[in-house]
Formats: C-alpha cells, sequence, structure tokens
C-alpha cells in the first residue's frame, strides 16, 4: 500500500472510531479495509446490551466493502485509544482471511505508532475456502 493509501485508511479509521457504539466496555475501535480496487470502507464496533451481539470495527468495515461488491482487499488498518497498538481479535482474523490472506494488517496506537503485519503471520494455517472445494463457496 502506498502512503497515500494508508493516510487515506487512518482518516478512515480514525472517523468511525469517532462513531464507535462502546458503551459496556468504553474500548472504541475503528478499522478500514483498503480494495484491490484502491478503495476505503471504514467500520467501527458497535456493540450491544446483549453482549454477544456486539460488532468489532473490522468486520464492519468488512460488511461495507463486500456490500459495494468489493471482496478482494489488501489491507486493514486498525486503530484505537489504546497506548499499545492493537491486533485483531481471533474471529476477525478469520473474517479478513476471507478477502484476502495476503493482507497488509496496519495497527496504529493512539499516539499514531503504526505497527504492520501480514495477516498470514496472523493466523498461520487457517481454515479458508478451499477446503470447500469447487469456487469455496464465493458468490
Ligand atoms: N473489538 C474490535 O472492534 N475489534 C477487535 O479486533 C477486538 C475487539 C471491540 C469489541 C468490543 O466492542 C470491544 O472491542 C472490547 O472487546
Amino acid at each position: 500500500m502506498t502512503d497515500g493509501e494508508r493516510q487515506r485508511m487512518l482518516d478512515a479509521a480514525r472517523s468511525a472510531l469517532a462513531n464507535s457504539h462502546s458503551p459496556y466496555s468504553g474500548f472504541r475501535v475503528g478499522a478500514a479495509v483498503l480494495t484491490s480496487s484502491g478503495k476505503v470502507f471504514g467500520g467501527c464496533n458497535v456493540e450491544n446490551a446483549s453482549f454477544p451481539v456486539s460488532l468489532c470495527a473490522e468486520r464492519g468495515a468488512i460488511a461495507t466493502a463486500v456490500a459495494a461488491g468489493e471482496k478482494q482487499l489488501d489491507a486493514v488498518l486498525i486503530v484505537t485509544d489504546s497506548t499499545t497498538p492493537c491486533p485483531p481479535c481471533g474471529m476477525c482474523r478469520q473474517a479478513l482471511a476471507e478477502f484476502g490472506e495476503e493482507m497488509a494488517v496496519v495497527l496504529v496506537a493512539v499516539d499514531g505508532r503504526l505497527q504492520e503485519h501480514s495477516l498470514r503471520d496472523l493466523l498461520p494455517e487457517s481454515f479458508g475456502p478451499d477446503f470447500l472445494g469447487g469456487n469455496g463457496g464465493r458468490s
């Protein structure tokens, strides 16, 4: 990803974070995904009084990209108010892998400090559509 793309992701993730609905944990998360066509889609965590119903920011961003017809994701950026760059949870790693096993994962701490990983390193030996045969259920 280019510096300009990273900056657009950061802007989208920070603006989504500002809208985080996290009254239960108080932990705001913003995410943005970069599609292979160069578009950026943001998402924030959306908690629920029935706690397991809550949605992570990454999966919100993925859903918005897919709804716009984008299924190839090259990068995801995650920002929180934490002083340590915060990695995606296991469920989100699996959700991200569906749309790009080679995806770059950029983590941003509150002071702007960046860490970059590859999704393959964060989710090795992953289960994916290839195991399901055919087109892996992609439609
Ligand atoms: N959260 C995310 O949005 N993404 C993650 O990858 C980890 C956790 C949210 C879920 C919940 O709203 C809050 O952070 C505390 O777990």
